[in-house]
């Protein structure tokens, strides 16, 4: 599926989007003399005034083409959105036009210092790791049809990656800042692991687009359930099956084949015209049609993706075409910025341009303690139960 195209239904077909390492540095060549004025450095008085009468020539001739082709209007539309591609550009950005309608939109990256593996990345990606399920494709487990025939893996990966086990990252605080600071219109996120509610960024706040691990429904009767109950039955290996039908009861997360939860799409239709800024992070962008919000908000808000690589850029010839959307980390309006490395030090980065350095880590600090202190007591209550 083609970036831009709506689709309710999940859908991981690249978005047709093709890894744009090659960035052109062109912008950041300093300005060379253009080849006329270098000329005339060389000529004498003579070859001057017939290097200057061409050169008025050259100069109608550029304005009767502005005129007729409306060229002037084209580079209107090439002013630049920052004055350069850095995190302090963007923040400058937030600050002088006192931006506070920020959308954040998250994928697995965001969680894997946490421990939580993603999806897609070469060696420690969960679907380079799931030959023990032997499954068709590794895509499968997360496959309506595959679950109806074979739901065991899923359950099995599910014990592993339950919710509950892990700590939110430095990512997730960050964002919770962003809430805290008036700055947050809403968080998107394509994760299950629901660390950005631990984190304290409240519900309302939170889009989880490919659904949560909080509820479950009977695929047969759509009789629902609650998470304590599904945690039970996958900690004792068991397919959870459904008390009034006998049917397989799902997590409501959203598989392939599935339509994504209501809300994404009565949010998506409010909060992108109203975003002055977007933050992309840990995401492959390759997930529709998650991956296509990115051209949902105004042609020149700023955006600023936070990765390991480049994602979400889409092929060069197909823009040119006018055929597709995506990031152009390459224009020299540098609309979209790039920053490349772990998320948690985007973020680091990000708050240390804000001037929230500080404030972040001592956040972590204490809501990390919160938490530990929390699992002790739940420990001493179970070993006081027994
Ligand atoms: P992917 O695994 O496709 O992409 C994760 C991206 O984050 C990659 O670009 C990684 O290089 C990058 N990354 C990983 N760790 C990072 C870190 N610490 N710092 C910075 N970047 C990091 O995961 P998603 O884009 O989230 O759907 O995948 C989208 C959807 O595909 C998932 O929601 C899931 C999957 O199929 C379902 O299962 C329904």
């Amino acid at each position: 599926m083609e970036a831009g195209k709506d689709s309710k239904n999940l859908d991981s077909e690249e978005a047709g989007a093709a890894p744009d390492n090659a960035e052109s540095k062109e912008s950041e060549k300093p300005a060379s003399k253009s080849g006329s004025e270098e000329a005339k450095d060389d000529v004498g008085d003579d070859e001057a005034e017939a290097g200057s009468s061409h050169k008025n020539l050259v100069d109608s001739l550029g304005h009767y083409l502005k005129d007729k082709l409306h060229i002037g209007d084209k580079a209107e539309k090439k002013k630049k959105v920052l004055p350069e591609k850095s995190l302090e550009a963007v923040v400058k950005y937030i600050e002088e036009k006192k931006i506070t309608k920020i959308i954040t939109m998250a994928g697995a990256g965001i969680s894997t210092s946490a421990g939580i593996p993603d999806f897609r990345s070469p060696k420690t990606g969960l679907y380079n790791n799931l030959a023990k399920y032997d499954l068709p494709h590794p895509q499968a487990i997360f496959e309506l049809d595959f679950f109806h025939k074979n739901p065991k893996p899923f359950f099995v990966l599910a014990k592993e990656l339950f919710p509950g086990s892990f700590k939110p990252t430095v990512s997730h605080y960050f964002i919770r800042m962003l809430y805290d600071k008036d700055l947050l219109l809403r968080h998107y996120t394509q994760n299950i692991d629901t660390l950005e509610r631990v984190s304290g960024v409240p519900g309302d706040k939170i889009v989880e687009a490919h659904g949560t691990f909080f509820t479950s429904h009977c695929l047969e009767c759509e009789l629902g359930y609650e998470l304590d109950w599904m945690k039970e039955k996958i900690f004792a290996d068991e397919i959870p099956k459904c008390i009034s039908c006998g049917g397989v009861v799902k997590p409501d997360i959203v598989f392939f084949g599935e339509n994504l939860p209501s809300r994404f799409f009565r949010c998506v239709e409010k909060d992108f015209d109203e975003c002055e800024l977007l933050i992309v992070m840990g995401t492959s962008l390759v997930v529709q049609p998650f991956a296509s919000l990115v051209d949902r908000v105004g042609s020149k808000v700023p955006r600023l993706l936070i990765n390991r690589e480049k994602a979400g850029t889409a092929n060069p010839v197909m823009r040119a075409l006018g055929l597709a959307g995506g990031m152009d980390f390459s224009s020299d309006t540098n609309r979209d910025v790039a920053w490349l490395g772990d998320c948690d030090d985007g973020c680091e980065a990000l708050a240390a341009a804000f001037g929230w350095a500080d404030e972040l880590k001592e956040l972590v600090a204490k809501e990390h303690e919160l938490i530990e202190k929390e699992e002790q007591e739940s420990k001493t209550k179970v070993k006081g139960k027994i």
